[in-house]
């Protein structure tokens, strides 16, 4: 779901993003936020890990959910949850659309929609 008064990103063109892969993107002014092509969809989450400095674009994903390559916490893709230790504190989740084969993602001032 989209805000109004969302900031659309482009991120990239969809055939570039295929199913199991992640790409990496930086707003200006914004921390990196990695968009995850999941069997289940598109999710967009800060890629940095909240528990210490890593990408979580450098981890494994199985389904929703992506494990942390430093210290293997997992966070639930679509809430940005930490399912356990050594994480504590949520990602920031990003809406993310395809418009006309562009993948998009929506951020408010804060480059945070939710
Ligand atoms: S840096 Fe991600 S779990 Fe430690």
């Amino acid at each position: 779901m989209t805000h109004p008064g969302a900031t659309a990103f482009p991120v990239c063109e969809l055939v570039t993003l295929p199913v199991g892969e992640v790409v990496t993107v930086t707003p200006p002014g914004l921390a990196p936020i990695s968009v995850f092509h999941t069997s289940d969809g598109l999710y967009a989450i800060d890629d940095t890990c909240t528990h210490q400095d890593a990408s979580l674009a450098d981890g494994w994903v199985e389904g929703c959910t992506v494990e942390c390559p430093l210290h293997e916490a997992c966070f639930d893709l679509r809430t940005g949850v930490p399912s356990g230790p050594p994480a504590k504190i949520a990602v920031r989740t990003h809406d993310v659309s395809i418009v006309d084969g562009t993948v998009l993602l929506h951020l408010d001032q804060k480059g945070d929609a939710r």
